[in-house]
């Protein structure tokens, strides 16, 4: 796995000292990350201005509408990335220095598994001489250009995707005739911001859009047409950016194995091409429904055939037969829901589980999969961990992190006094932008309760499945007693928002496994 240098500071390292990018070596250090984040900004040298390259592949971000008010009446991908650039100086400069890759320009449904396979390869190329990547696409299928990028991204540096509901302008260049209330020129900008303050090193790809800040693996499109329409059911968005404050109160499970190779995924597209990886299709069920589908995608020479099933996976009794039938050609079947969340848990010969995967990623994933293996048992073992990614601190029940009476601070009582050295709760310096309109559907839905910690597989379970997708083993929380209690309180915050998925998840694991 490459292994970066720890970002530069930023002009993102904000109130609350909030988060600083894990900079980690072998065990994930999250002390260093609590280190990083006293730091005052001002106290911080501002060397060189991050770079930031934007791979810009088109989508209504790139839309020239055909009339100022025109919101839904466009011909996505049209503008070039450097003139959306163009309309975003001087300012955009002040944050990092920005190269662009005009990949395409089109619209997202237009692309192809090739052109995606070329994709992570750009991405990659660019990450090598760049801090992080902008994705712009379109936002019909972005959450799966996301996953997608997700899955194959072998560097830990920030990817963010960005796009945009309405058109940019209506006019021959992107300056000329603004849409109103365009939401592009905003989406790009803090993309960018996000990127470059280096926030989501180890995330994985992240969407943002709207300001709102969510994880590639969980996000989908919820409205056809509003601005607000990415969402992550039952567990909420990772973050948001308010002005140019970056608040992330959540993470993916898999940057606590920052630093260590088990933060890379085995998809490493360097080692096949785009030739390799084969036909994966969906087959939706409802009422009644007929298996003609499933025979006709097997007769087309698909390898892989993801259901989405009604409630917990389940498909109709012709399909079900023909799934059978498939599944004794050798074809592999992944089995998700139609509900949009919740997981399948459900496996048998030849199906393994989706487990909280929407049919559409689970498709890439499946897609990966066959092109990385001949092993259904590996491919089981690789949903249950690549896939699924899931917090298990239980590892810390016995030994972890516990403050001891004389390590807590004591004296300090703040009393009203402005601070000296140490970052305050308030932001001080900060204009007061009380978050009148603030997102509503952020964190607030982070109660797990859909999660349980039944095991239900019955068959199928791999001999091998027996560590979580994040536990690389033992963490370290180096120097731990000495770390400030504000440091605790935020760790247990990052880490609580998916702990009881963590003990879903491991639960699980014992059970396969005994
Ligand atoms: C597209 O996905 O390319 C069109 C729709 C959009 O960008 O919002």
């Amino acid at each position: 796995m490459t292994s970066s240098t720890p970002a530069r500071p930023s002009d993102s390292a904000r109130r609350r000292g909030s988060a600083r990018p894990i900079a980690a070596a072998g065990a994930v250090t999250l002390a260093v990350v609590g280190t990083l984040a006293l730091a005052s900004p001002a106290a911080v040298a501002a060397p060189d201005k991050p770079v930031v390259t934007v791979v810009a592949t088109g989508g209504t971000i790139a839309g020239k509408a055909t009339g100022r008010e025109a919101f839904t009446s466009y011909r996505a991908g049209t503008y070039t990335m450097d003139d959306l650039l163009a309309q975003l100086q001087p300012e955009i400069a002040e944050i990092a220095d920005v190269n662009v890759i005009q990949f395409g320009n089109k619209g997202s449904g237009g692309y192809t598994i090739s052109e995606f396979y070329d994709l992570t390869r750009t991405v990659e190329q660019a990450l090598e001489t760049s801090d992080g990547v902008i994705v712009t696409t379109g936002t019909d299928t972005q959450e799966e250009f996301a996953y997608w990028l997700d899955l194959t991204v072998q560097s830990p540096k920030p990817v963010v995707t960005t796009g945009a509901m309405r058109p940019w302008a209506a006019g021959d260049s992107a300056g000329e005739a603004p849409v109103f209330g365009a939401d592009g020129p905003a989406n790009l900008f803090t993309a960018i911001r996000l990127a470059a303050s280096q926030q989501t090193y180890c995330f994985g790809t992240v969407l943002m859009l709207n300001d709102e800040i969510h994880a590639a693996r969980e996000v989908t499109k919820g409205n056809a047409t509003m601005n607000d329409t990415f969402q992550t059911r039952l567990v909420g968005a990772l973050g948001w950016v308010a002005g140019s404050d970056i608040y992330l109160n959540r993470a993916p499970a898999r940057v606590l194995d920052c630093g260590t190779d088990a933060w890379a995924t085995p998809f490493d597209l360097s080692t096949i091409s785009a030739g390799d990886l084969p036909a994966v299709e969906i087959m939706y069920n409802y009422q009644a429904a007929s298996g003609a589908g499933i025979r006709a995608f097997a007769d087309a020479g698909a390898t892989g055939i993801v259901t989405a099933g009604t409630g917990a996976g389940g498909i109709s009794a012709d399909a079900s037969a023909a799934r059978r039938d498939a599944v004794a050609r050798g074809v592999w079947f992944v089995s998700t829901t139609r509900t949009g969340s919740g997981a399948v848990e459900s496996t048998g010969e030849g199906i393994i589980a989706g487990l909280d995967l929407l049919p559409q990623k689970a498709r890439l994933m499946l897609m990966l999969t066959r092109a990385f293996t001949t092993d259904i048992e590996q491919a089981r073992v690789w949903f249950d961990t690549v896939a699924a990614p899931s917090f298990d601190m239980s590892a810390y029940a016995d030994a972890g992190p516990e403050p001891t009476p004389s390590e807590e601070p004591t004296t300090e009582e703040p009393s009203g006094e402005p601070t000296t050295g140490e970052p305050s709760e308030e932001p001080s310096g900060e204009p007061s932008e009380e978050p009148s309109g603030e997102p509503t559907d952020g964190p607030s839905t982070d109660a797990p309760t859909g999660v349980t910690d039944e095991p239900s597989d019955t068959s199928s379970s791999p001999a091998g499945a027996a560590s979580g997708g994040s536990s690389g083993g033992p963490l370290a929380f180096t120097g731990a007693g000495s770390v400030p209690l504000v440091l605790g309180v935020a760790l247990v915050l990052i880490v609580s928002g998916a702990a009881v998925h963590g003990h879903r998840r491991r639960a699980r694991h014992l059970t396969m496994t005994a």
